[in-house]
């Protein structure tokens, strides 16, 4: 069985960080999305594995390297434009070659891994197993209609009225039967190759399609709020580790402070993590926020937020609930001070009345 990763696409959900960097690579407590479904391919006991890239090809490749690192053989497979999941199936065609494979949508997040859904796979081989997870927002997903057996008998793509609460989670397992059916799909009207129109190919040639439901945490990582929900539930399970040095400060809870950090006179309150070489003064870090190497915050409250590699606050009080892209500043400007809410694209530089 061989591994399709698909991270390329478009991101828009994700702008502006998504306009100078992947979106598969924004970390989540502090190690990017895409490494903790690499994790999982790897525990699934899959080796080679093809990865769909786009625009931010280079930027994949130098992150994920030759796949080693995670145990994996990694082939880069590059899809000129976005066409839709099911293209990336189709381009990946002579990689795959007749082997079955699991596609994992790179930006997809699942805590415990499908080991044991790949286990039933290989045992019962139907041409296509979904992973399936009840939602309370089926419109946004694509959604699976189930018979009384629990057989999937239907599949629409973001549909406006839903026919179940079924939701496909970002993992599919499939034999060789599919290539036939990607191979005569034609694009939906927003212009995609679905892959949801591929496994409705699949049923309506009468080819089994079984599906299991995931009780587990699983979130697509699309938007920045799901973004942060993900990094509070990894958050959740850090090991407590302090390399760093911690000066006339007081740390409450779970907290990471890596090697080469600095936190001085500064009050952090797990779970949160401080990435190498971050610097922290006189500050508040609040609950389930990641901090990545290289930032620095200085007389500035922040919580429930990611401020990712060498990005710089100063003087804000307070920040909830951010994404803050790499290398941007934050400098205060007179007056008024509330919460603030920011999405910043990497390189940012903001000023915000104080
Ligand atoms: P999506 O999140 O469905 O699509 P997108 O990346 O275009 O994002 P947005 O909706 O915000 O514009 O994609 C799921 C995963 O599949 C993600 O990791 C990107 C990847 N992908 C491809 O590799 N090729 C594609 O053609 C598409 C549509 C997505």
């Amino acid at each position: 069985m061989k591994a399709l990763v698909l991270a390329g696409g478009s991101g828009s959900r994700l702008r502006p960080i998504t306009h100078t960097s992947a979106k598969q690579l924004v970390p989540v407590a502090n190690k990017p999305v895409l490494f903790y479904g690499l994790e999982s391919i790897s525990a699934a006991g899959v080796r080679e594995i093809g990865i769909v890239t786009g625009d931010t090809a280079a930027e994949i490749e130098e992150a994920v390297g030759d796949g080693s690192r995670f145990g994996l053989e990694v082939t880069y497979l590059r899809q000129e434009a976005p066409l839709g999941l099911a293209h990336g199936v189709l381009i990946a065609r002579e990689y795959l070659g007749d082997d079955d494979f699991v596609m994992y949508l790179g930006d997809n997040f699942i805590v415990g891994g499908f080991a044991d859904l790949a286990a039933r796979f290989r045992r019962l081989r139907p041409a296509a197993q979904l992973m399936l997870t009840h939602t309370s927002t089926p419109q946004a997903f694509g959604v699976a209609e189930l018979d009384a057996a629990g057989q999937v008998v239907g599949l629409e793509e973001k549909p406006t009225h839903p026919k179940s609460d079924l939701a496909l989670a970002g993992v599919y397992m499939f034999t060789p039967a599919v290539h036939g059916i990607v191979a005569h799909l034609k694009p939906s009207v927003r212009g995609e190759l679905e892959i949801t129109d591929a496994i409705q190919g699949l049923i309506d040639a009468g080819e089994r399609v079984d599906s299991t439901t995931i009780t587990g945490y699983w979130k697509d990582t699309g938007n920045v709020d799901d973004m942060l929900e993900v990094n509070r539930n990894v958050l959740e399970t850090l090991e407590p580790q302090i390399a760093g040095s911690v000066t006339e400060s007081d740390l409450v809870g779970r907290v990471a402070v890596a090697e080469g950090a600095q936190v001085v006179r500064s009050r952090i309150v797990g779970p949160v993590t401080v990435g190498p070489d971050a610097v922290i003064h006189d500050s508040y870090i609040g609950p389930f926020t990641s901090i990545e190497g290289g930032c620095r915050i200085n007389a500035s409250e922040i919580e429930y937020s990611i401020v990712l590699r060498g990005a710089s606050i100063e003087g804000m009080r307070r920040i909830e609930r951010s994404l803050i892209g790499r290398e941007s500043q934050i400098v205060p400007a007179p007056p008024t001070p509330r919460a603030h809410r920011l999405v910043l694209g990497d390189h940012s530089q903001v000023r915000i009345s104080t």
